[in-house]
Order: structure tokens, then sequence, then C-alpha cells
């Protein structure tokens, strides 16, 4: 039996592109195998709250000589290694926050980034990141080069063992809300961006 595990970060639940591209992909996932499992965690609903100096050190201890707080900390951590451990698939809707990803994202990734149980481990998982920004960053505009979430999670997922994380984008998606994009006329540009994701995410899911 096959295990998703289904992540989102946007603060936003209506209109949300990357909740949409992230739900798609688990809809397909799921109807391509009737007896999966789909494990579900909302980011931004429901915080991980920043990794702390007892949840950092209590990697590093020797479970015998854990405190109470390591042992409550470590206890506290290891549901999201395991989470994610269980899954063969990833799916992880992620917005872009200031030129990067929410900080959601990154409070999540802290706990589950660790020396023993993932660094260098989760090559046999299949990782997909479902990503939405509002402006549009690819070759020949303006700020190409800007949109750091892709080089930096290639980087970090390397380093989890992950060689081939797939990206799929919806951008433009303040073409038609920004007062700054809307006289740049990129409404359709926006719409086939998104179209075009969400056929590559069928493709994916399948
Ligand atoms: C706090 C915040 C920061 C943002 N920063 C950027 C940015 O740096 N570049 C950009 O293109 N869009 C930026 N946006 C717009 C979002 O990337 C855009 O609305 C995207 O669609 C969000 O993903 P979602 O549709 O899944 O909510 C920002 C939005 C918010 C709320």
């Amino acid at each position: 039996m096959s295990n998703l595990l289904h992540l989102d970060a946007s603060l936003r639940r209506d209109g949300s592109r990357s909740r949409m591209l992230s739900a798609r992909f688990a809809q397909k996932w799921l109807a391509a195998r009737p007896d999966g499992t789909v494990t579900y965690r909302d980011l931004a609903a429901d915080p991980v709250p920043h990794l702390d100096e007892a949840s950092y050190t209590t990697l590093f201890a020797e479970p015998a000589e854990r405190t109470a707080e390591q042992a409550e900390r470590w206890a506290f951590g290891d549901v999201f290694v395991q989470e994610l451990l269980a899954a063969d698939s990833v799916v992880i809707g992620l917005p872009l926050y200031n030129f990067g990803p929410p900080s959601s994202f990154m409070s999540w990734l802290d706990r589950i980034v660790t020396p023993d149980r993932t660094l260098g481990r989760l090559g046999d998982k299949q990782f997909v990141f479902a990503l939405a920004s509002g402006g549009g960053y690819g070759p020949g505009t303006p700020r190409h080069g800007w949109d750091h979430r892709e080089p930096w999670l290639r980087h970090v997922f390397d380093a989890l063992g992950v060689t081939d994380p797939v990206f799929v984008t919806a951008e433009l998606t303040l073409a038609r809300e920004s007062p700054m994009m809307i006289p740049l006329d990129l409404g359709e540009a926006s719409d086939q961006s998104l179209a075009d994701a969400l056929s590559t995410i069928d493709r994916l899911a399948a």
C-alpha cells in the first residue's frame, strides 16, 4: 500500500494556487491508487513551532541521557520525521513569500532534517513541489533568478538524498490583482501558467 504525505503552506485558504496544485496532485494520486493513504498537514493553519534549544540538542543526546524536556521534544519532533519516512510520495504546496519559501515550511523542515534518520536517506521517495508566485521569474524577465525557492530546495533535498525533485509552478498569480501588475496585461499568461501546471501535475500523479 502506498502513502502520500501532502503538505500546504499558503496562508490563503481561498484562491491559493499552490493549494489548488497540491490538492489536485493528491486527488489524482489517490484515484490512481485506490488502496493508497494520504497524510495531510496544513503548516499555515496548524503551524509547527520553531526549533528550540531542547529540540535541537536532543538530536545529539544519548537516549538514556536526555533530560525530561529533551525527551518530550524528541517525541514531538519524531512525529514529523515518521510521517515523512512513511511516505512513498510527498507533495508540498509552497507560495513565494519575499522571494523565498514561507517560514511555516522552514519550521517543518527544521524538524525533519535529522542526522540519523533523514539526511541522505530520502532518495526512495517522489518529491513534488507545487509552487505559486505572484510575479514571473523565468529567463528573460527583469527579475530572473529572484525566486530563490527552487535552487535552495534543490540543495536542501540533495542533502536529504533526493536528487530528482520536481518543481511545478503557477506564476503571475497576481496579474489581475496587484495594482503594479494589472497594467502589464499578463492575465492570459497567468491562466496559461496555471493550465500548464495542472496538466503537469496530472501527469506526475498518474
Ligand atoms: C507575505 C507575502 C509575500 C509575498 N512575496 C512575494 C514575492 O516576493 N514575489 C512574488 O512574486 N509574489 C509574492 N507574494 C505573492 C504570492 O507569491 C502569490 O500570491 C502566490 O500566489 C501565493 O501562493 P498561493 O496562491 O498558494 O497563496 C507574496 C505574498 C505574500 C502574502
